[in-house]
């Protein structure tokens, strides 16, 4: 893992995409073919692989590649949406700790922030017009970990402005989150 992060750190300073990824580092299949081979193992015999359904050399790989598109250290890839999105949440969010989402999310996510989360995990949302910055500025409180967006709302198109978003959280809170369902430049 040290490896991959030593190899994806300088792509970081690179603005295009396309350049970032072609920087990347490439990888070969098993026997030398242009493409990194499909694994098809579910359990495996030891290093940093164990089972398939948490991590393998395939997702690890799709990871890479969309890390290298985002400019990101790292990616990691889950097999649903609402397992990234829960799963993140829960990783960074401890119980007594809010966030500000935006009040256009896809139904799920509504559901497991408005629901579930102070429910289960004493986690609170305060939910805002993404768009509005003055509202997203007034809600976070000392509590604030995440500000959560769609860079498209799903279903109603409501444009995040990720710049923006994200130099409030950096200024203010630790991370900005966002779902890129539907606008990924590759998938
Ligand atoms: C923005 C957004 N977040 C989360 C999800 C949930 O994804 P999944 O159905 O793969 O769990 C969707 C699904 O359409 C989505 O559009």
């Amino acid at each position: 893992m040290e490896e991959q992060r030593v190899a994806t750190r300088p792509l970081v300073d690179q603005q295009d995409p396309m350049e970032r990824l072609a920087a990347s580092k490439r990888e070969f299949g098993e026997f030398g073919g242009v493409n990194a081979a499909v694994e098809v193992a579910t359990t495996f015999t030891g290093g940093c692989y164990l089972y398939g359904r948490s991590f393998n050399p395939t997702v690890r790989h799709l990871g890479r590649q969309l890390a290298a598109l985002e400019g990101a250290e790292a990616a990691y890839c889950c097999s649903s949406g609402m397992a990234a999105i829960s799963s993140t949440l829960l990783a960074l969010c401890n119980s007594g700790d809010h966030i500000v989402a935006s009040n256009a999310v896809y139904g799920g996510t509504f559901a497991l922030l408005k629901d579930f989360l102070p429910r289960k995990c004493g986690i609170s949302t305060s939910f805002v017009p993404i768009a509005d910055l003055e509202a997203v500025r007034a809600a976070i409180t000392p509590a604030t970990k995440v500000i959560y967006a769609e860079t498209l709302s799903n279903p109603t198109l409501v444009v995040a402005d990720l710049p923006a978003l994200a130099e409030i959280a950096h200024s203010r809170v630790s991370i900005t989150l966002r779902a890129l369902r539907g606008c990924y430049p590759a998938c």
